[in-house]
């Protein structure tokens, strides 16, 4: 049986990883290409709009070095304070700021007037500092924020009226154990709400904890979940629940994430995959149950037409059935795999008959490997 290489394989894991885990500082002039971008999309749209733009640019271009907080790099646009042992946010930023990056101090509490009059921010960089407190006025001039990045930091809930328009939110190891109802209420362009490394426990999600909102990607790994959180928004794609303590899955637990294409469950406690829990995801590419207990490869794979990755390494399975991955024949496969993972696990490789990979593709498609006992 052909295997697929060890270290392709050990790349993809450290990459998903790596997903689950942003990096503890970034570069916030990475982000300022994606702004000139954005804005060269929608100035094509709106000439009035570029002809003002261009008018504030020329001015903010000019005084940017004069007009620099104490203890700030700036450049046009740009307000780096990171790095600087700042125990508040720095008064006197420019108003034309539109990426500002507070990373890495030792700021404790937004307060309300930190950031008024900055109606410009599209990004606003708070990763890695001591805040614990968030005044409910704090984003009220941000109609055009983005990016608001406020992982690792001392949150124990939601910040109340977040900025309208942004599309990523991040929480990333905070102390956050309760999701309030409408926490997130009105933010209808969100792509990624990450709100891993949290004590977030289901009973901490409350009910409409997710009401009136709309988000691309939900990830709470590293938590302290116990079974699948039933009311995130219907709208996800990809959802991470890797690392927590979710010991079954059940019908009902997808019902509603109709769209979802990417499902991680590694590195739970799951001995139980319920028949027809995948059923109302029809569009489900990937699905992530390594390091798990599980004893059988999960029912119905068979009838997911779209899916090509499914990891179920480091389980329990003591066995492979002819028609446990592919259609039989007469069935419809659209995606052939592309990476199906059984290794460690106590299933006698030879006793598999090499038909039940006849819907996958290329000959690094499946990692078998051997059970050593
Ligand atoms: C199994 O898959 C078929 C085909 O997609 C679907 O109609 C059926 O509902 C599934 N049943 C269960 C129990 O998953
Ligand atoms: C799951 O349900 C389908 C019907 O929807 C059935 O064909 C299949 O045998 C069931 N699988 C198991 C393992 O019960």
């Amino acid at each position: 049986l052909p295997l697929m290489d060890m270290r392709v394989f050990l790349l993809l894991c450290l990459l998903a990883l790596g997903n689950a885990k942003p990096p503890r500082s970034i570069n916030a002039l990475d982000f300022m290409r994606n702004y000139d971008i954005m804005m060269a999309d929608s100035s094509d749209e709106d000439e009035d709009d570029d002809n003002d733009d261009d008018n504030d640019d020329d001015n903010d271009d000019d005084g940017y070095e004069d007009n620099c907080p104490a203890g700030c790099r700036c450049s046009p646009r740009v307000v780096q304070c990171s790095d600087q042992g700042e125990i508040s946010v720095p008064g006197k930023i420019p108003e034309d700021t539109v990426i500002l990056d507070l990373q890495n101090n030792y700021i404790t509490e937004i307060k309300e007037n930190d950031f008024k009059g900055l109606n410009k921010l599209y990004g606003l960089f708070l990763i890695n500092n001591k805040i614990s407190k968030i005044h409910p006025k704090a984003f009220r001039d941000m109609a055009h924020l983005r990016l608001l990045y406020l992982s690792y930091n001392l949150l124990t809930e939601i910040p109340a009226n977040l900025p309208p328009n942004v599309i990523e939110l991040r929480f990333h190891e905070n102390k956050i154990n309760r999701i309030q109802k409408d926490a997130f209420k009105g933010l209808m362009k969100l792509h990624v709400l990450e709100l891993g490394a949290n004590p977030l426990a289901n009973s901490g999600i409350g009910l409409g904890a997710f009401n009136a909102m709309s988000s691309l990607y939900v990830g709470i790994a590293e938590a302290k979940l116990t079974a699948v959180p039933k009311d995130l928004p219907s709208s996800i794609t990809e959802l991470s629940l890797d690392y927590n303590k979710i010991a079954k899955v059940e019908i009902e637990d997808f019902i509603r994430y109709k769209n979802l294409q990417r499902v991680g469950l590694g590195f739970n406690q799951i001995k139980y995959v319920e028949n027809g829990s995948f059923a109302s995801t029809p569009s489900v590419r990937e699905i992530r149950l390594e390091n798990n207990r599980l004893k059988r490869v999960p029912p119905n794979l068979s009838s997911l037409r779209y899916l090509q990755v499914i990891y179920l390494h480091g389980n329990k399975i003591s066995g492979v059935g002819v028609n446990d991955f592919c259609p039989v024949p007469g069935g419809v496969k659209k995606n052939p795999y592309t990476g199906i993972s059984l290794f460690a696990n106590p299933v006698k490789y030879w006793d598999v008959q090499p038909a039940a990979f006849r819907c996958v593709s290329g000959r690094r498609g499946v990692q078998m490997g051997n059970f050593r006992k």
